[in-house]
């Protein structure tokens, strides 16, 4: 049987940022309104989204998950575009998408991606209901757990949190599917461990306690805007965790260039293959293979 392939793109942080209303402007939104005028815009681009966007699209991967940062500073006036992007992704049952910190960037509007994206996030066993988290979908032999680390939180702060409920639906989950035979990605906006206070998940040793005892064979991230390839303890060897650049992106400083993966997962007798294709943007906007590896 040919390999199912999964593509895994981030933090597109959808350009360019509508103008916000006077009265969206206020606490940590101003600094981050100032942000995106002097430096964000510049390097975050709609057309080279369009480029990486249009390269998956022909790669025609099986399922696409999309690990958050949609929107950038989560004004009202962002959701409408930002669903119309997803939307040329691709449609519900081919696309998963988990919020970032950008998606819940103030208390007012913390809930909106998960009204607005429901369709893109809702676990096979509750078609009827809002979006819940952890959320599970069946795509092939993948089963897909969605988390979200995504909180408002202090001017300057970007870091996530899972909370105790999370996690403790996360292991009922997790207990579930260790009976099957199933390919688990976990899909989280933040890395499972980062050397930024400001930036890291900050209950993430609880979420590791759980991969240790149970195991995943995949966890996607994004939230760190570079390539980055981490292995986390499970039950019977090492977990990988990936993470892409920003999905917008024109390279900057230590973070380069919008880039996605590609990974092709297949049985292999007892075990699991998974070999991860790296394709990003190069001159003239061209996207082209970066990088070949065998995860598994
Ligand atoms: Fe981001
Ligand atoms: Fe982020």
């Amino acid at each position: 049987m040919a390999a199912f392939t999964l593509a895994h793109l981030s933090d597109p942080h959808l350009p360019p940022l509508p103008t916000p209303r006077l009265a969206e402007l206020a606490g940590k939104r101003v600094l981050g309104y100032l942000n995106w005028t002097r430096n964000r815009r510049k390097f975050y681009r709609r057309e080279v989204l369009d480029a990486l966007v249009s390269d998956l699209r022909a790669q025609a991967p099986d399922h696409v998950a999309m690990t958050g940062d949609v929107v950038n500073l989560a004004i009202e006036a962002e959701f409408a575009p930002a669903l119309s992007w997803l939307k040329g992704v691709g449609p519900p049952d081919r696309v998963t998408a988990i919020p970032g910190n950008h998606d819940a960037y103030v208390r007012a509007t913390q809930h909106r991606f998960a009204e607005v994206f429901s369709d893109y996030l809702r676990g096979d066993d509750a078609p009827n209901e809002g979006a819940t988290f952890p959320f599970l979908r069946r795509r092939g032999p993948l089963a897909l757990i969605g988390l979200t680390s995504a909180v408002p939180t202090a001017p300057f702060m970007a870091t996530g949190r899972l909370g105790r409920t999370q996690l403790d639906a996360l292991e009922r989950i997790l207990i579930k599917l260790s009976s099957e035979q199933a390919f688990r990605v976990l899909l989280v906006h933040h890395p499972l461990w980062s050397d930024s206070r400001p930036k890291r998940l900050t209950d993430s040793s609880k979420l590791l306690t759980l991969l240790k005892r149970y195991g995943v064979e995949l966890i996607l991230h994004g939230h760190d805007h570079i390539h980055s390839t981490m292995w986390f303890d499970g039950p019977d060897g090492k977990i990988p965790g990936i993470g892409v650049p920003a999905a917008s992106a024109l390279a900057r400083g230590r973070h380069p260039a919008a880039a996605y993966n590609l990974l092709a997962i297949e049985r292999d007798g007892n075990a699991w293959r998974c070999e991860q294709m790296v394709r990003g943007i190069g001159d003239d906007l061209r996207v082209q293979e970066l990088k070949r590896t065998r995860l598994l």
